[in-house]
């Protein structure tokens, strides 16, 4: 997403933070295929941002709150480091995805080597059983103090939520 945004705009800065430093060193060589120095990588705990407060103007977080040990903690930070009245963008896979609307997903996206009800069963039970419903993370940031918060009709089995400061 953040090479994506570079390349698209080519302007403003932009930081991706993650706290695997595999994940890290991947986007930096995938940066550093791609030719952009407009964005940089680095290491980063969603619940301690390592950024002073109001340092940028958006914040996009995609498939990762659901792996957050505290969202509200979370969404706080990003509060945090947005300066005032500036926008967060957080995507995630709806708990509540219909069975139907999984197996589109799981069709799509399965690799050919792994067995269908297997991966069907992972999605279910592992990914998506995991993961919030859009209700539950617009109570997340409704406590995490954002000042408005809006659910985004994306297509797919995700939710978008658009949170202002
Ligand atoms: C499913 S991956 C999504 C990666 C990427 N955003 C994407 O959509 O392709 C979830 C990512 O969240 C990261 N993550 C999980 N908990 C985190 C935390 N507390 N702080 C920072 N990154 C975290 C994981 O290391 C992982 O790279």
């Amino acid at each position: 997403m953040s090479l994506l945004l570079a390349r698209t705009l080519p302007s403003p800065a932009i930081t991706g933070i993650d706290y695997s430093p595999g994940q890290v060193r991947a986007a930096q060589e995938m940066k550093k295929k791609a030719g952009l120095d407009n964005c940089r990588f680095q290491l980063g705990n969603a619940m301690d941002i390592p950024f002073a407060a109001e340092s940028f103007d958006l914040v996009i977080s995609v498939n990762s709150i659901k792996h957050w040990p505290d969202p509200v903690r979370g969404l706080t930070e990003i509060r945090r480091v947005l300066r005032p009245r500036s926008r967060a963008f957080i995507a995630e896979v709806d708990r509540n995805t219909s069975p139907a609307g999984l197996r589109e997903f799981a069709d799509k996206y399965c690799a050919w080597y792994v067995w269908p009800p297997v991966m069907h069963w992972c999605l279910r039970n592992v990914v998506f059983g995991n993961s919030y419903t859009a209700g539950e993370a617009t109570n997340f940031a409704c406590r995490a103090g954002f000042s408005a918060v809006s659910l985004q009709e994306v297509p797919g089995p995700f939710f978008l939520i658009v949170l202002t400061k």
